[in-house]
């Protein structure tokens, strides 16, 4: 998809319009008339008048969102388009969210060229609750259920599984590293193949599609690197993600699930786990997470802006080979453990080799702007976590940052 290109699922133009010229900075929020009274908003307004001093954020998640969304929310929100209220206080199965959520699913489909062979649902529960899920929804009569275990989150989820079924697990649990592809065998009765295409924690992302027989479905975990690289949908059955990284804000999960395997659930699957009850309903079962689906869509039209998850993936290769540098040419003073064709490109984690340092660096890096860089409390060291949103900009200063702490304390 090009820069601008009109969206043809949808009438989306003339939001790119809007979203450019608040880039452009022609747009402004003169137009919100409020009441001084209307304390929250007015000084949000104000300040947003202002230059914004915002930091760069390499949180693991929830997770840095593009300024001009932020900036559409803001706008938009107490008095969303002229409607007279703000859209979380709308009902959901009113005709202004039933064109957002609609909107979201068709631009979700084209950015991603999701087929038709597949549903394009929006739950909540998180990741979490998609390690009960998958089972729940996917084992049918089968009794086994194979997990290629190579970080915290896969691990995690068979665990979950193996409440449900036999979980066969691929890989060496206690050695963090995407398997070879030879080693990866999948019996035939499997359920289904599971594994996370990138580990958040490990900071580590699978460079192929594990193989398997074509009757066993290959399910995968992809909240940490959604929308930032293509999904090959012939191969993959189910895609999930959490939308606190790449999509939106918290409260939000998106499943991506080929329709022919709706309907496996078992008579005792609680209704609000299954699948086929939120394809049937639009994913308006209940009531769902209306203010993260708005921010999502808004995300989408940003994506569709930028030119797309192709556009995504080189600056996450940018990004993330401009950090991989610094470690690489620090002679040690910094060190990344993983094979380098996994090496994540959303999730860099690294360490000092004067470990003490760990917390100086921290703090220096904050001082500097560059915030939330410490590494995920069970694994330590340091991860910067580099989602769509964040700028190429960003990366560079945070190279620069790691050469000048390396001089200065190598
Ligand atoms: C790859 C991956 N899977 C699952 C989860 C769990 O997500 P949640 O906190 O939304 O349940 C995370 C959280 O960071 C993650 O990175």
């Amino acid at each position: 998809m090009t820069k601008n290109a009109l969206c043809g699922c949808c009438s989306v133009q003339g939001d790119f319009a809007k979203i450019d010229q608040k880039r452009s900075g022609r747009a402004s929020f003169e137009s919100i008339n409020y009441q001084e009274s209307d304390l929250v908003f007015s000084l949000g307004v104000r300040r947003s008048r202002e230059k914004m001093n915002r930091v760069y954020n390499f949180s693991a998640g929830p997770g840095v969102l593009p300024v001009p969304v932020l900036e559409e929310v803001a706008k938009e929100f107490p008095d969303y388009h002229g409607c007279g209220m703000s859209l979380v206080e709308m009902s959901h199965r009113g005709p202004v969210f039933s064109q957002i959520i609609r909107e979201t699913r068709d631009l979700l489909r084209e950015l991603l060229s999701v087929p038709e062979t597949h549903d394009i649902l929006f739950l909540q529960g998180g990741g979490h609750m998609q390690f009960a899920m998958v089972p729940l929804n996917l084992l049918g009569a089968a009794a086994e259920a194979s997990y290629i275990v190579n970080g915290v989150w896969s691990k995690k989820a068979a665990a979950e599984a193996s409440k449900f079924c036999r979980v066969s697990v691929i890989g060496t649990p206690s050695r963090a590293q995407v398997p070879h592809p030879d080693s990866i065998n999948v019996p035939n009765d499997a359920a289904y193949l599971y594994y996370c295409m990138n580990e958040t924690v490990n900071g580590m992302e699978f460079n192929y599609i594990p193989q398997c027989p074509d009757c066993v479905p290959l399910v995968s975990d992809v909240s940490s690197n959604f929308l930032s690289r293509t999904i090959d949908f012939r191969r993959h059955a189910l895609v999930f993600a959490g939308a606190q990284k790449n999509f939106g804000p918290a409260g939000l999960t998106v499943v991506i699930v080929r329709k022919d395997l709706l309907g496996l659930a078992g008579e005792t699957c609680p209704t609000m786990l299954n699948y086929q009850v939120h394809s049937e309903a639009g994913s308006m079962y209940n009531t769902p997470p209306t203010f993260a689906i708005w921010v999502a869509n808004l995300v989408c039209k940003w994506l569709v802006s930028e030119g797309g998850v192709e556009v995504m993936d080189e600056r996450a290769r940018l990004r993330s080979k401009l950090i991989y540098n610094a470690i690489d040419s620090s002679d040690g003073f910094y060190t990344n453990t993983i094979t380098p064709s996994t090496r994540s490109r959303m999730n860099v984690v690294f360490n000092l080799r004067e470990e003490a340092l760990t917390e100086l660096f921290v703090k220096e890096a904050a001082d500097a702007k560059l915030v939330n860089l410490k590494g995920h409390r069970l694994v330590g060291g340091l991860r910067a976590s580099l989602y769509n949103a964040l700028p190429v900009r960003a990366a560079e200063v945070l190279a620069d940052f790691m050469a000048d702490f390396a001089k200065r304390h190598g």
